[in-house]
């Protein structure tokens, strides 16, 4: 996942790039502030709960196609490779693949060295065979990877349609710099929520429970806490539109009343109906996924998809230097 993490308790070491995007983001119009900074603490436990939800439907719906493409993709991909899984997060895909693809070493990359850690960790426990090594860094530019890995071919590990969360121009940036970062003969597995009817996608960012309405405003509660902000907190009510022109389900954060408030001393009005928009998840059909990947490096060799064709868990493999025309 593309996430920060602060602890509880740091809110005087706020980060100096999330103090520089929330002052830049009020003060634009449409006002907007990127998501990665949702995952504090409290933003990654609710992202958790999310996952559980019934209406959330990409995260068991990736995991049992992970779990049945085992045979096919252990064909395709053959043993040995290092799995280098960007933006590990919490790993919690990542047993099932392993199991699967028999690696040589498993690289988790992610910015968050304390989650790197302990995963890594956990992982370590449960394949004590395996070589692990976790790689502190942010995972949007090139990378050079550990030189351990150096001969090995790689498997890139892409799972929980995070590409989504990226608008197409930074999309393609991002598997160009996988490509780079993986180089010849690498692979890439990922994962990419289809359209689908708003009557599904919706629900899925706006739960009854209200979890994700929890999950967007805690963004407001982080900015009060780490930036000293006096952000009317009830003052805001979630929003998930889906925006069929640009293919992606937008979350927002709208204001019911006008109301005035300070972020770092600096002022803010923000007026009834206004909104924030916090975050983008772009979803892809067929085509688009495969023009997508096509774009970035990557040509598409198999696809797996539930019946309803809701996700898909796309392999591609690197393209040569060269491309053909
Ligand atoms: C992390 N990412 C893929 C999630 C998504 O579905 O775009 C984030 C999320 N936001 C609200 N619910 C889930």
């Amino acid at each position: 996942m593309l996430k920060p993490e602060i602890e509880d308790g740091q809110a005087s070491l706020a980060d100096p790039q999330f103090r520089a995007d929330v002052l830049a983001g009020l003060a634009r119009r449409p006002r907007a502030i990127p998501a990665r900074w949702f995952y504090d603490h409290r933003g990654s436990e609710l992202f958790e709960n999310i996952t559980d939800l019934p209406e959330y439907y990409p995260t068991r719906t990736e995991v049992a196609l992970l779990e049945g493409l085992c045979p096919e993709l252990h064909q395709l991909t053959g043993k040995g490779r290092a799995v280098v899984e960007f933006g590990s997060g919490s790993s919690t895909k990542t047993p099932t693949l392993l199991k699967c693809v028999e690696p040589s070493a498993y690289v988790p990359i992610d910015i968050s060295g304390d989650f790197l850690r302990e995963s890594s960790r956990t992982l370590s426990a449960a394949f004590p065979e395996l070589l692990v090594l976790p790689f502190e860094a942010d995972f949007t530019r090139p990378l050079t990877l550990p030189h351990t890995i150096h001969d090995a071919p790689k498997l890139g590990f892409f799972p929980g349609s995070t590409i989504g969360n990226l608008i197409p121009l930074a999309a393609v940036d991002l598997l160009r710099a996988m490509r780079a970062s993986l180089g010849e003969g690498a692979m890439l597995l990922i994962g990419m929520d289809r359209i689908k009817d708003a009557g599904v996608l919706v629900p899925a960012y706006d739960d009854a429970q209200g979890v994700t309405a929890a999950f967007n405003l805690n963004l407001l509660e982080r900015i009060n806490r780490e930036l000293n902000g006096t952000i009317p907190v009830d003052a805001f009510r979630h929003r998930a539109i889906w925006n069929d022109d640009r293919a992606r389900i937008e979350m927002h954060l709208e204001a019911t009343r006008d109301v005035s408030f300070a972020v770092e001393g600096r002022a803010f009005e923000i007026a009834a109906g206004e909104t924030i928009h916090t975050e983008n998840s772009h979803k892809y059909g067929p085509r688009d996924a495969r023009i997508l990947l096509r774009s970035g490096g990557w040509t598409p060799i198999h696809e797996w998809t539930d019946d309803e064709g809701k996700f898909a868990v796309i392999l591609a493999e690197a393209q040569g230097e060269r491309p053909a025309p």
